[in-house]
């Protein structure tokens, strides 16, 4: 999109009030002038999204292998679970995310410019704080875009923010990162910044078209702070993904649970195993969700029966694993050059800045 086009659109659905340079975050009230600065645009409505798991479950539990794409887990009962996750011994990816951004979030601030933080799939926004407050200290820190289409998670971490950030404008957006991107708030130079490794829980097959609509969506000279998980140890990705307290279990059966309340469905979460399974050759772990025992259920909502043989699995996510070389050719394919790389020592995570 051009620069006038994304300002006009900006223009339309946007009054931004950009904020004057605050030092530092300081929690005090939060005034009604700051409050109304707030803006909650849902471009993603329930009877969107409630539409859009009824396309996506006809299609994929219809399917052989029955699947189903990962944006349905989070309700407000999955998203909480995510969070638990995050604070699991196993998953090691949240905490050295963390630790990368808190070595390197001043150098971040520094380097891409931006006046504007807009986050896709910013959940709890926790890491980003550590962004804010790099940002903040450079003065130039205008407003921050949380986007998800999780709008209770959404909701939750503004209110936060808002206790926490008084003086900075936040500009949230219930939104699909897989259909909105070029509707997304664009009011300065923006540093999309896409976290956790949420990019790996698209298919490879369509992750070039969404990296193509990322780069479209951004402008030149624009930003990209990406977190990916990195290829490592199959056991430890495992045990990442089947942790031993059975959060991540809870967490994918849950999605039972979303289909049973928004498409009239009576299946039973204690029918289906949780199962993750590394798949060497493609590099990414998969979760499934494995029928115990024969299955039958319907979805009234779909005037739908499904039945599940004995063993039969619905795969319910992909989260791939990526190595330097690889991601950097398929961020160069999109248009969006690699200008930094930041790791661990352990080379578990990396976090890396792009510009379109
Ligand atoms: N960025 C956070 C949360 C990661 S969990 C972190 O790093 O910890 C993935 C987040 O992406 C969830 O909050 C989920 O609601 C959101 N999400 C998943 N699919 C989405 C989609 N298609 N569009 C927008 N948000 C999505
Ligand atoms: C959000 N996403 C990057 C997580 C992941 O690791 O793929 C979701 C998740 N699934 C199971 N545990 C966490």
């Amino acid at each position: 999109m051009s620069d006038s086009a994304h300002a006009r659109r900006s223009a339309r659905r946007y009054h931004l009030h950009a904020t004057s340079a605050v030092s530092a975050p300081r929690p005090r009230q939060a005034s009604p002038d700051e409050l109304a600065q707030d803006r909650l645009e849902v471009l993603l409505g329930p009877d969107d999204l409630r539409q859009g798991l009824e396309r996506d479950a006809l299609i994929g539990l219809s399917a052989s292998p029955k699947w189903l794409p990962p944006k349905y887990f989070y309700d407000d009962r999955g998203s909480i679970l995510f969070e638990q996750i995050t604070r699991l011994p196993e998953y090691y990816q949240t905490r050295t995310e963390h630790a990368i951004l808190t070595a390197h979030a001043a150098d971040i601030a520094e380097t891409s410019g931006a006046q504007v933080v807009l986050e896709l799939g910013s959940g709890s926004s926790a890491k980003t704080r550590l962004l804010l407050d790099a940002f903040l200290a450079t003065g130039r820190l205008s407003g921050y875009v949380p986007v998800d289409v999780s709008a209770g998670a959404l909701r939750a971490a503004m209110t936060d923010l808002r206790r926490d950030y008084p003086g900075l404008a936040l500009h949230g957006a219930v939104a699909d990162f897989d259909r909105h991107l070029d509707e997304l708030p664009a009011p300065g130079t923006r540093m999309v910044v896409f976290l956790g490794g949420t990019l790996g829980n698209h298919p490879p097959e369509t992750r070039g078209e969404f990296l193509a609509a990322l780069s479209a969506a951004m402008r030149p000279g624009e930003t990209l702070l990406l977190g990916v998980d990195l290829v490592k140890d199959p056991d430890r990705l495992i045990a990442a993904y089947d942790d031993s307290a059975g959060v991540t279990a809870a967490f994918n059966r849950n999605v039972l649970a979303v289909l049973d309340r928004e498409l009239g469905g009576d299946l039973d979460p204690s029918d289906f195993a949780h199962r993750a399974v590394w798949e060497p050759d493609r590099e990414w772990i998969e979760m499934r969700l494995r029928a115990v025992r024969p299955v039958r259920a319907r979805l009234e909502g779909l005037d739908l029966d499904l039945a599940f043989a004995e063993g039969e699995e619905l795969r319910t996510e992909i989260s791939a694993k990526f190595r330097r070389e690889g991601i950097t050719a398929e961020l160069g394919a999109a248009g969006l050059t690699v200008e930094h790389w930041w790791t661990d020592d352990a080379e578990d995570f990396a976090v890396l800045l792009a510009r379109r």
